[in-house]
């Protein structure tokens, strides 16, 4: 196991300023590094100096604001040209690195550089030992083998080479999956052998693309392997398909009992901020910031959610979003794939009351809905617990009901197409109603009734919940609401008849 604190060197002002449509201009950068400032990031590589005067521009001020802290790094070729370039852009930062690569791979030193591995490993000594003159013994130099990552055949002159490079004066040696086209562990293989390979004060780094989305795993198992410092870009910006993630690197060593030396709390504003400035949305299910990254719409893992919601550890969660600044919480959206749980949360987050037995009496109909209209909206869930439970539709309908000064109760009301006058002597009006209806022919095994008052937005001002035995023995609640208790009382009767009689279909 791994027991140096890891590195985190940003690439996003280089590799993924190089990736974007627009790349960004100084103070653009500037706002950037401000924030990677605050994010705590270890190194940044600030530009590719001789890229262009701009980026020139950017790299010399960014160097000139830097924290004493932070390795100020800028990316060369191996030559002279760029080497003193990058030099002459970070000479203001209290720790400057630079930074070069070249390929290495037999692919890429035959089709591409036209180069014998002879030639390559030549030009990448004199390159090191050019840079380190012009450091010193202060600055940094940090050597790439591009395509690192396609040196399976030639590894051993890979490292052979690497050896030279260390005693020509590099420190640091990054291992870049250029392209990722293979599985992890072929990788994390190749960077162990390098680590075992050098000295240990080399600093081994990898910078890994994430060409078939495993630029995370990559990089979080060389760390495993012996690889401190970790190339990372914000929203996983760079070429094509991007660079490794910062924040799921990140957040993954954190799960994983590594000391993480950055600020996560920052990473979900940073994660708006980047996706912003650079015009490159955040896709619905990127982990960790997409907006669905925290959405649950199965019934079992809504329960789950539900019942682990306050806790650190989420039954659906990687992380409780807080660790990341993410204020909002778990979504619980209903689909027809959804149940009683969903039903119940939207419900009470929209401020209306409902028990669990009343969300599971209520779901089905919500998964009728949502079979023909896909995911409900709150006011699509409002509307069936409405008619469900405060208006609910059925066999009893209630027409008319008069209390005379004796403490007689008139009910008037109707069961499907056949019409009941009933009066009655009670004991109030709740007693009355029940003991017409009872008259009238139905049973009516009524428990008892509370009163509340409400502020649902709406006029109704008082709910009535009533409590009836159905004839299986089932105990039925029924609401009623309005804004006299007296209406409230008897709409929750007529609502309670019409569930039990609901029940029967
Ligand atoms: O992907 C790569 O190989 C690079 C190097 C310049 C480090 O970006
Ligand atoms: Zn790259």
């Amino acid at each position: 196991m791994q027991n140096r604190q890891p590195f985190f060197y940003d690439i996003t002002l280089r590799d993924g300023n190089q990736s974007l449509k627009k790349p960004w201009n100084t103070q653009e950068k500037e706002l950037i590094f401000n924030h990677l400032v605050e994010l705590g990031v270890q190194g940044v590589e600030v530009g590719f100096a001789a890229a262009s005067e701009m980026d020139f521009e950017a790299c010399s001020r960014l160097a000139k604001i830097s924290p004493n802290n932070i390795v100020i790094s800028a990316l060369a070729r191996c030559v002279e040209h760029d080497i003193k370039k990058a030099a002459e852009a970070i000479k203001a930062a209290e720790k400057q690195r630079i930074h070069m690569f070249i390929a290495m791979s037999p692919f890429n030193m035959e089709y591409v550089l036209n180069k014998s591995p002879q030639e390559v490993r030549k030009q990448a000594i004199e390159a090191v030992s050019f840079a380190r003159n012009i450091m010193g013994k202060k600055g940094e130099v940090q050597f790439s083998v591009e395509h690192f990552g396609d040196c399976h055949e030639n590894i051993d002159f890979v490292i052979d080479t690497l050896q030279e490079v260390v005693k020509a004066g590099a420190n640091v040696i990054n291992l870049p999956n250029t392209v990722e086209r293979t599985r992890p562990k072929k990788f994390v293989d190749l960077v162990e052998k390098v680590y075992t390979a050098l000295p240990k004060d080399i600093i081994i780094s990898v910078h890994n693309h994430n060409d078939l989305g495993m630029a995370t795993a990559v990089t979080v198992e060389s760390y495993f392997a012996g690889a401190v410092q970790l190339e990372c870009a914000l929203n996983g910006l760079g070429e094509r398909a991007g660079n490794t993630n910062m924040y799921e690197v990140a957040v993954a060593l954190h799960n994983s009992d590594v000391e993480v030396p950055l600020n996560l709390a920052k990473i979900y504003e940073l994660a708006l901020i980047i996706s912003d400035m650079s015009n490159v949305q955040i896709y619905e299910k990127a982990p960790l910031i997409g907006p669905e990254a925290l959405a649950h719409r199965s019934g079992i893992h809504q329960d789950g959610a539900v019942k682990t919601k306050d806790m650190k550890k989420g039954a659906y969660r990687p992380i409780h979003p807080s660790l990341i600044g993410r204020k909002d919480d778990e979504k619980i959206g209903f689909t027809s794939q959804s149940g009683k749980t969903a039903i119940f949360e939207i419900i009470t987050e929209a401020g209306y009351p409902i028990t669990l037995s009343e969300a599971q009496r209520i779901a089905p109909f919500a998964k009728e809905e949502a079979e023909k209209i896909g995911e409900l909206s709150t006011r699509n869930i409002i509307d069936i617990y409405t008619n469900n439970v405060l208006n609910v539709k059925g066999a009893f309908k209630l027409c008319d009901m008069q209390e005379f000064k004796n403490g007689n109760i008139k009910l008037n009301f109707m069961y499907n197409e056949k019409e009941f006058n009933i009066e009655v002597s009670g004991n109030g009006p709740v007693d009355g109603c029940i003991k017409a209806i009872q008259k009238a022919g139905f049973t009516c095994e009524f428990l008892n009734y509370e009163q509340k008052a409400l502020n649902m937005g709406s006029d109704a001002s008082a709910m009535t919940i009533m409590h009836f035995k159905a004839p299986d023995g089932k105990i039925i609640i029924s609401r009623g609401c309005d804004e006299s208790t007296l209406k409230a009382n008897i709409k929750a009767i007529f609502n309670g008849l019409n569930i039990i009689e609901n029940l029967k279909k």
